[in-house]
């Protein structure tokens, strides 16, 4: 039924509403017009306008211009807040990177440091062999001669050196005695290159009248006041200063004080493995050669053992010395501190010896070797333990040193009766230490 109506009613549109259709368009048209004038005269600028009206521009604008103060402060804090941090930061880089460069430096320049000493130890890169086949370097090279530095001492070690190698022993007349028993055994003992250093005219004299060489020191240079007048540790201080110029020249020395009788040659004994072989102040196994001295802090309960590395010192009086680079090194060394500290010679010697590199300091790392302490024996040995021993007794030993005790010249002059001349009962007398 609606379907019908409806198309009735379409039906009806276009058969009997024509001419009402045309009269429609026409106001159609009329009334889109008139309302164009109208909407022409209401909006002359057009129908969609997008200007603000003024005011509310303005009224805008001040806010917006107000906000702006606000933002800008805040955003150039905002700024220099982000600056601090950027400058702080630049700031922390900066000094990261001037560390960094002095690490840098510091590295380089003990790469080349080491890099030189390497070289002149090795001269080559070495690979490491199979296990249980390497074998670090403790024998240095020598270094080349110099004459230049003492001809006049060179031209003397010429004629009395043998195969480079000389006893060297300084002497000024407060030890003319012990000198005369010590030049006795080195004749005995048939040992040629034997050099007395007079620090006095007497002792040169003396040299001169047994026949022994002797070398005496330019008198115009200023630190053989001390070798004249001076006590014995100030003497000491000089004998590494004079040794100097002997390692310099290439030859090798065994340094010996006065207080030393010789029973055989020493060269005859030596191993000449290392820069410095020396006689050392242990009186057996442990002290001479080192150990393991257990320190009890029973505090520290669990850990109250501590371990320590113990040896008795080197004697200063008596050793071997190579010419090479770490040789000399340490008689600089030891002399500078002496001349700078009221120290004992023997302690300063040992300890640049043997101290390790630590912060503030480097070590010196010259390779050691310790003397057999029966063959070079200390007075402590002799007298405490040797002599008592039937088997130790019959021993003869290279050296004999009078360290450890004061009354040196009548126990030289024993070690002499009963070593050299036979006398069994010539140390007997003595006690054990001094009294
Ligand atoms: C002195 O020593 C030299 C060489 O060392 C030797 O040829 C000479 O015979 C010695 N003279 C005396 C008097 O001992
Ligand atoms: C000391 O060491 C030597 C060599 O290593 C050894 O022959 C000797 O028996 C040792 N002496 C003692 C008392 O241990």
């Amino acid at each position: 039924m609606m379907m019908g109506r409806r198309d009735g009613l379409m039906r009806n549109t276009s058969s009997s509403h024509q001419s009402f259709r045309a009269s429609r368009i026409a106001v159609a048209i009329g009334i889109g017009v008139f309302m164009g004038c109208v909407f022409a005269f209401l909006y002359p600028n057009g129908f969609f306008h997008y200007d603000v009206p003024i005011a509310s521009t303005h009224f805008s604008k001040s806010k917006l211009q107000t906000s702006s103060s606000d933002c800008e402060a805040n955003e150039r804090i905002s700024i220099l807040k982000a600056d601090i941090v950027r400058l702080t930061q630049k700031n922390a880089e900066l000094s990261k990177q001037v560390r960094e460069l002095n690490e840098k430096l510091r590295l380089a320049e003990q790469g080349k440091d080491t890099a030189e000493k390497q070289f002149l130890a090795l001269g080559e890169q070495p690979k490491a062999g199979p296990f249980g086949t390497v074998k670090s370097l403790r024998t240095n090279p020598p270094v080349k001669p110099d004459e230049s530095v003492n001809p006049r001492l060179a031209k003397i070690l010429q004629n009395i050196a043998v195969r480079k190698e000389l006893v060297v022993v300084l002497a000024n007349s407060n030890v003319k005695d012990m000198l005369d028993v010590q030049i006795s055994t080195i004749k005995k003992a048939g040992i040629p290159n034997y050099l007395v250093v007079a620090l006095d005219d007497e002792i040169e004299n003396y040299c001169k009248s047994r026949n022994v060489s002797v070398y005496t020191r330019d008198p115009d240079k200023g630190i053989d006041s001390i070798g004249k007048s001076g006590g014995n540790h100030a003497v000491s201080g000089l004998k590494f200063h004079i040794l100097r110029e002997f390692l310099q020249l290439g030859y090798s020395i065994l340094l010996s004080d006065v207080d030393i009788v010789y029973i055989q040659n020493p060269f005859d004994h030596l191993y000449r493995d290392s820069d410095v072989e020396s006689m050392t102040d242990g009186h057996n196994n442990m002290t001479a050669y080192g150990y393991n001295d257990v320190f009890d802090e029973p505090a520290m309960g669990w850990a109250r053992y501590a371990h320590t590395m113990r040896i008795w010192v080197y004697n200063s009086g008596f050793f071997y010395i190579r010419p090479t680079i770490p040789s000399i090194e340490l008689l600089d060394r030891v002399a500078d501190r002496l001349s700078k500290e009221d120290a004992w010679d023997q302690a300063v010697f040992n300890e640049v010896l043997f101290f390790p590199s630590h912060p503030g300091y480097e070590g010196l790392h010259a390779s050691r070797r310790t003397m057999d302490f029966y063959a070079f024996m200390n007075s402590k040995v002799l007298f405490k333990t040797v002599r008592k021993d039937p088997n130790l007794k019959k021993l003869k030993p290279v050296i004999v040193h009078v360290n450890y005790h004061p009354d040196k010249l009548p126990r030289m002059q024993a070690i002499v009766e009963y070593y050299l001349n036979g006398k069994q009962d010539a140390l007997d007398p003595f006690p054990v230490g001094s009294e």
